[in-house]
């Protein structure tokens, strides 16, 4: 899609659709108070068009309502947008999101009198709020569908009165909601993809090329030998049973200028590209869309991409934990005692709590590299959907800090996010009599935190920590019209980049 910035706007820009917006307003009239369109912004000429037929046609500016009319042989789509109060950069996205889905077959080119959908007075942060959704809304994956989805609308403008001087921050602003809305894309494309296709080794290249070329990254991947040589006997124990070897993804992003301050962060995924279950067997309703597994990585790749691509001042380490968790003779038997990198020893109890395994070796070599915080991102557990429904992210960690941090990033970002608290009791629970630890917790209750309990053991010595239990909102997010109503949300990749940013 092309987008098209139009500053110093007198007029709208010849397109196939002009899209107008107003908010409502109430007004006495006589004893009744009535909600009319406010029309701020609005020229003298259109201004007495709309009120021309405002009252016949039921239009007053109320959110949702829509309204057409012809000016100068264009077509003006009218968008009500409700009270000025409640218009933040969240119901701008909705807006764009509507905007995209009911007008993209309508005509090829859409232009937006941005100055009557600006929220909050900012124009650059609307501008990107409406790039970012509409990316994020026309987003399709119908590779393999033999009929594809086609969508008319191919160019975007922005028309504002705003002055020209402005043009290269807002133009700036939209093309960085380019790149972070195709990453998203790209980390839903990547969750998508069914398993018989990608796996850790088809995972691992595709990663690698896609970040191919951008600057300041460096790529290693890491197989079986490597990760026998590195001790990671419980990443090797989730992977005993598959056809394909194990695969550690280690990217790093390094801006150009590096100076004594700048920050190095450190970003863990989870990438299960299946989980069976292993001998602790999923039934076979819970085995369906274990494909979205690998999420966690996902996500985190979505927002290391964004970050290197955006050229952040800030130094990014991205592991990925690849394979899947499935069974043949050598699959890992309930009972098993293994050794993770750090030398602790843990019972596996149940083959079905392996995220925790892969996460707990690349963890602790995450911690090698001694980041000054680490932020990891899975779908660890079914109980983060009991505790907390499928629309917010789990949070949990061992820094006030880098939780407040997360929680204002995912807050500016509007993503929903909820701490869970860490408790001793828990991290009691997490021990075995007979090794240092084991997967699974004495009961189901707080399974999400002990899971966190558990991963807490393989961070590193004064490392801050925050993990994310994205097991609800990395999946379908069919509230929000810029997710797609089913598949993967790429939720948390906005909230990442954006922590990035602070
Ligand atoms: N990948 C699952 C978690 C999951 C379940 C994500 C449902 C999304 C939807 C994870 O590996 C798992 O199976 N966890 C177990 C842990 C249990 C055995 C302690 C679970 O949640 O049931
Ligand atoms: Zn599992
Ligand atoms: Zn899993």
């Amino acid at each position: 899609m092309e987008i098209k910035l139009n500053l110093g706007a007198k007029e709208a820009s010849d397109a196939d659709i002009v899209v107008m917006g107003t908010f409502s307003k109430t007004e006495t009239k006589g004893k009744k108070e009535v909600t009319v369109p406010a029309l701020t912004g609005w020229s003298k000429e259109c201004k007495d068009i709309l009120n021309s037929f405002s009252a016949t046609k039921n239009f007053s500016g109320n959110k949702g309502e829509h309204t057409t009319f012809d000016w100068h042989g264009q077509h003006v789509h009218v968008l009500g947008l409700g009270k000025k109060s409640d218009y933040d950069f969240e119901a701008a996205r909705r807006t764009a999101s509507a905007i995209y889905n009911n007008l993209k077959n309508e005509g090829k080119s859409i232009a937006i009198q941005m100055d009557q959908f600006t929220a909050k007075g900012n124009l650059e942060k609307s501008c990107a709020a409406f790039t970012e959704a509409i990316i994020m809304t026309g987003y399709e994956f119908d590779k393999y569908l033999s009929k594809k989805k086609t969508v008319k609308f191919d160019t975007l403008i922005f028309d504002s009165k705003a002055k020209k001087t402005g043009a290269k921050k807002v133009q700036k602003a939209i093309d960085d909601a380019v790149i972070v809305a195709e990453s998203v894309n790209t980390a839903r494309d990547f969750v998508n993809e069914p398993p018989n296709v990608l796996n850790s080794e088809t995972y691992a290249k595709a990663v690698v090329n896609d970040i191919k070329g951008v600057k300041g990254v460096k790529t290693k991947v890491l197989g079986k030998a490597d990760l026998k040589k590195h001790k990671m006997g419980m990443f090797l124990s989730v992977n005993a049973g598959s056809a394909f070897q194990p695969q550690l993804v280690h990217l790093t992003y390094t801006p150009s200028k590096v100076t004594k301050n700048t920050k190095h962060i450190a970003f863990v995924g989870k990438g299960l590209t299946f989980d069976t279950g292993g001998y602790s067997l999923k039934p076979g309703g819970s085995m369906v869309n274990m494909k979205f597994d690998m999420a966690g990585s996902a996500t985190v790749y979505g927002a290391f991409r964004a970050i290197a691509m955006l050229g952040l001042p800030i130094k990014v380490s991205c592991f990925l934990g690849m394979t899947d968790n499935a069974i043949n003779s050598n699959a890992t038997m309930p009972d098993s005692i293994v050794t993770a990198k750090n030398g602790k020893t843990v019972e596996i109890l149940n083959t079905d709590a392996e995220g925790r395994l892969v996460l707990g070796d690349v963890l602790t070599y995450a911690s090698e590299q001694k980041p000054d915080a680490i932020i990891d991102s899975a779908t660890l557990t079914g109980a983060c959907l009991i505790a907390l429904g499928t629309e917010v992210c789990g949070l949990m960690g061992n820094d006030k800090k880098l939780a407040e941090g997360l929680k204002k990033a995912a807050a500016a970002t509007d993503e929903y996010i909820w701490e869970l608290p860490i408790i001793d009791e828990w991290r009691n629970d997490m021990k075995s009599n007979i090794a240092d630890l084991k997967n699974i917790g004495g009961s189901r209750w707080g399974g999400t935190a002990k899971a966190a309990a558990f991963l807490e053991n393989f961070v590193g010595e004064a490392i801050p920590w925050a993990h994310l239990d994205i097991a609800g909102c990395g999946d379908s997010q069919g509230h929000l019209p810029y997710c797609p109503k089913k598949g993967a949300s790429g939720i948390m990749v906005r909230t990442l980049v954006e922590l990035a940013r602070q």
